[in-house]
């Protein structure tokens, strides 16, 4: 039996991407244990989330450091306190450092709402309404020192409808985001799925397509 994964989740904000994490823990469905959560916002619900789930929560405030940099060096010296093997960032609002992703290759993802490589960064749902696209989705990737760039694991769709808006576009794809970061991270845990240089492996051998979450919540 091997050990569980230790996980610490980065978040800036309301946290319902780690409360799905932590619910697959809770029933079972997720075999890893999610030790800390931390954020650059003192304030996040996320931090509220932590806490009532019995996980230690940590907030650091980028006001307090010189630089940028001093801030991720900070608060990644902080997550590494906790020993993670995996770093989970569900809505971490902050561009990383290079040097410091780079010490995480390999154990760190992102979950990012849209369909990469499309819309890297922020505003994602209206930027998809805005060209017109017939479908958007969500994303889930290694971390690396490019914004969004990392390679991609997993990504679940779903349609624009032409009523949508980019609020009623981002109501419905959060649900799905959910149950995509918790199979993603529970194929990442598991070791099934790594980078291997600057490619997705799954079993080793480098990862022929993008896995998709169908509708029973597997990916394939
Ligand atoms: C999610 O849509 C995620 O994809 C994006 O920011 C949002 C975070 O939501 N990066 P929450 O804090 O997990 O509820």
């Amino acid at each position: 039996m091997t050990a569980r994964h230790r996980v610490v989740v980065f978040a800036s904000g309301r946290g319902s991407n780690f409360a799905a994490l932590i619910e697959a823990q809770r029933r079972g469905e997720l075999p890893i244990d999610i030790v800390a959560l931390l954020s650059d916002k003192p304030a996040a619900p996320a931090l509220a989330l932590a806490r009532a789930a019995g996980v230690e929560a940590v907030a650091l405030s980028p006001r307090e450091y010189a630089s940028r940099e001093d801030f991720d060096r900070a608060i990644f010296a902080r997550a590494a306190q906790f020993a993670p093997d995996l770093i989970v960032l569900a809505g971490y609002m902050r561009i990383i450092d290079p040097a410091v992703v780079e010490r995480w290759r390999g154990r760190m993802i992102n979950i990012h709402p849209s369909l990469l490589p499309k819309y890297p960064g922020l505003h994602t749902h209206a930027r998809a309404i805005q060209s017109g696209d017939a479908e958007h989705g969500a994303s889930v990737h290694f971390v690396t020192p490019e914004l969004d760039g990392g390679p991609v694991i997993a990504q679940v769709r779903l349609p624009i409808f032409a009523s949508d808006t980019a609020e009623s576009l981002a109501r419905r794809l959060l649900s799905l985001e959910h149950r995509l970061l918790v199979a993603a991270t529970r194929l990442v845990a598991s070791g099934e799925i790594a980078l291997d240089d600057n490619r997705v492996v799954r079993n080793g051998k480098p990862l022929a397509a993008t896995l998709h979450l169908g509708a029973d919540g597997e990916l394939g």
